[in-house]
Order: structure tokens, then C-alpha cells, then sequence
């Protein structure tokens, strides 16, 4: 870490993007869309998580965009597979889906120097109604959130209707992840919890760009990271879901920068 040697510590910066690099992030969040629609879809039991991988670095290499992951801290894959107690990070390998799976799925890109970055969990075939009822409330939170992206708010007012929703519904905020800014870099201030006050924080302004996203489980909202030194697992082994979008705020609300074509 650099830095000034003297003085007080550099303020936290949010930056805000101009219209120009708005045009770079939607290019972006489209081939991260993309990624996402067609790992989703290759998602079926017996299916490995390093063929997913592999569907979703053909998207970026098609579309001529970069991987936002590969590399990033020594980070081995085009994108993070975590299934049932993974909760985020699960590095794809031969791990075969089976049907009953809570499968989440985690992708970023790059365009002329722009990042996105977005996640969705599906289910396998027939899952239990709480495996559902999981997947349906995180997504509900995460929808609930990206309503409040609004320029009169502040950003506790996004983090508190994402608790609201997830712990109205009996489940539990994952603490040790939060989301970020985006843009120039994967990530960038604000840090974004899933919990908080309303009314804190940095006021939202036209021009930020928010990478929004809960991690919920059924259990509790302990977490720890495998030997590979990346795949979080909840403690408890209770399952977990992540749903993640890259969010502009805009003079006219939230624009969301990654919406998948036919989902929901
Ligand atoms: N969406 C995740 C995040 O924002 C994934 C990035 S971690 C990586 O932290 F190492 F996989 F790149
Ligand atoms: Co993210």
C-alpha cells in the first residue's frame, strides 16, 4: 500500500462515472450477462464446474472482453462455481453437479479498461422447497436493494432493505463478504454490506456504479475458507445462496448493467 507519508489517511473516494465510461460498464455487464445465461443454462447433473468455466471463457473470448477473475490475487478461473455450504470463491475443477444442487454462479469482465461483475444461483433438477424458498429470497433481497440505488438515498439504505428481506425470512446475512464499487477496478469503494442502518453512509450519486450483492444462508452466517485458499464455506454446512449485480445510479433510478435476457 502507497500513499502519503504525512497527514491524515487518503479519504475514501467514490468515483463517479461519466457518460462515456457508463458506455464501457454496459459493454461490459452484457458479456458478464452473457456469461452467466450460458454457464446457467450448461448447469445439469454430471455436468463439471470446470465445463462451466469453460462455457463462460468461450462468451469472453467471443466477445473480445477480458476475464475479471483470472489473475485477480493469483485467482486460477474465468469465474467462481460454489455449490450448496459454498457460499462464494468455489474454484471450478472436476466436481460433478448432481441434481438436488444449489449451484452459484459468479462472473466478471473487462472492456476497454471497464469491469463488471455479476452472480446467480440456480437449482438442479428437483431441489427441497427451502432450497427454493433460499434462492427466492436472496434474489427478492437483491432485487429490494437495487430499488433503493437511488440518488436521494444513502447507502445504508441499500444494506438495511437487503437484511430486512433476508432476515424477515428467517435466513442470515453472510458478514465476512460484502459488495463493492466497480468500474476501473473489480473493486472499489464503497465497501457494500448486506446488513445496516438507514440513513448511514455516503449519499448515492448519479454516476456511481454498485456491485450489489447478499450472500444468504439457511443456517448460520459464519463462514470459512477451504485449504485452496479461496472457497468460502459456511461453518455449519448450511446451505447458501449469492445473487450479484453491477448497478448504475442514474438521475431516473437504478440501471442495471448486467440484466440477463429471459430471467426474471
Ligand atoms: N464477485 C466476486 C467479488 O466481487 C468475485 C471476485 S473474487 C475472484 O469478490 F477472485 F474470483 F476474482
Ligand atoms: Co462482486
Amino acid at each position: 500500500m502507497g500513499g502519503p507519508t504525512t497527514g491524515a489517511p487518503r479519504a475514501r473516494m467514490i468515483e463517479l462515472k461519466t457518460a462515456q465510461e457508463l458506455v464501457h460498464m454496459r459493454q461490459a455487464g452484457a458479456v458478464v450477462a452473457k456469461m452467466l445465461q450460458a454457464a446457467a443454462q450448461a448447469v445439469a447433473p454430471g455436468v463439471k464446474t470446470k465445463t462451466l468455466d469453460d462455457v463462460a471463457a468461450r462468451v469472453i473470448e467471443q466477445a473480445g472482453a477480458q476475464p475479471a477473475f483470472k489473475g485477480y490475487r493469483g485467482y486460477p478461473a474465468t469465474i467462481c462455481v460454489s455449490i450448496n455450504d459454498e457460499v462464494v470463491h468455489g474454484i471450478p475443477g472436476h466436481r460433478a453437479i448432481r441434481e438436488g444442487d444449489v449451484v452459484s454462479i459468479d462472473a466478471g469482465a473487462k472492456v476497454a479498461g471497464y469491469y463488471a461483475d455479476a452472480a446467480i444461483t440456480v437449482a438442479v433438477g428437483a431441489v427441497p422447497q427451502a432450497s427454493q424458498r433460499l434462492i427466492n429470497v436472496t434474489k427478492d433481497a437483491l432485487a429490494k436493494g437495487i430499488a433503493q440505488a437511488l440518488p436521494a438515498n444513502r447507502l445504508g439504505d441499500i444494506s438495511h432493505i437487503v437484511q430486512g428481506v433476508v432476515e424477515g425470512a428467517g435466513l442470515s446475512i453472510v458478514r465476512d463478504f460484502v459488495g463493492h464499487g466497480i468500474g476501473r477496478a473489480l473493486h472499489e469503494d464503497p465497501p457494500i454490506p448486506n446488513f445496516g442502518l438507514p440513513n448511514q453512509g455516503p449519499r448515492l450519486k448519479p454516476g456511481m456504479v454498485l456491485a450489489i450483492e447478499p450472500m444468504v444462508t439457511i443456517g448460520g452466517w459464519e463462514v470459512e475458507v477451504l485449504a485452496d485458499g479461496w472457497t468460502a464455506v459456511t461453518k455449519d454446512h448450511s446451505l447458501a445462496a449469492h445473487f450479484e449485480h453491477t448497478v448504475a445510479i442514474t438521475e431516473h433510478g437504478p440501471e442495471i448493467l448486467t440484466q440477463l435476457e429471459s430471467w426474471n
